[in-house]
């Protein structure tokens, strides 16, 4: 069976993105449907390709029992083709990789994540916390939790 894939994208894919990805693996575990899902991130930039998460991500992971390892890359046209869903962190990131998408079909597979926010509905991106301090990281786990977990089962069993 072909897995579904998901892509959680942001701009340097040291923070907020290799987080989504790392959280989205934990709730696919817990719903042992892990093993069906193909989950990846990458960054807009180039920056930090190679890199493992930010020190300071991977610290506030720990403290929420995530261990944050994945090496940053940055999104290929070929990304298009390989995921059914793309999803974005800011409306910058949805911006973005609009107006790269190939095609329509391309496309329609961007996602905003802060549209599967439950608890915290008043926020309309999972703010970089880059140049940000500890409470900004935290945030971002914290939000993650939320929007990941709402994501639509049928993301789940496509
Ligand atoms: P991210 O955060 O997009 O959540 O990974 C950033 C990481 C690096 C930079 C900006 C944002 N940067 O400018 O290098």
């Amino acid at each position: 069976m072909k897995k579904v894939s998901l892509l959680f994208v942001c701009l340097g894919n040291i923070c907020r993105s290799p987080a989504a990805e790392d959280i989205t693996k934990k709730i696919a575990e817990d719903k042992g449907i892990l093993t069906l899902l193909d989950i990846d991130s990458a960054g807009i930039g180039d920056w930090h390709i190679g890199q493992l998460p930010d020190a300071r991500m991977r610290k506030h992971g720990y403290i929420h029992g995530y261990k944050f390892n994945s090496k940053a890359r940055q999104i290929c046209m070929n990304d298009f083709n390989r995921f059914d869903y793309i999803i974005a962190m800011d409306k910058d990131n949805y911006s973005y990789l609009s107006n790269i998408a190939p095609n329509k079909e391309c496309k329609k597979k961007i996602l905003r994540i802060s549209d599967y926010l439950k608890l915290y509905p008043n926020y309309d991106k999972i703010p970089d916390p880059y140049y940000g301090d500890d409470d900004d990281f935290e945030n971002v786990i914290i939000l993650l939790e939320d929007a990941c977990k709402n994501l639509p089962l049928s993301l789940f069993n496509k």
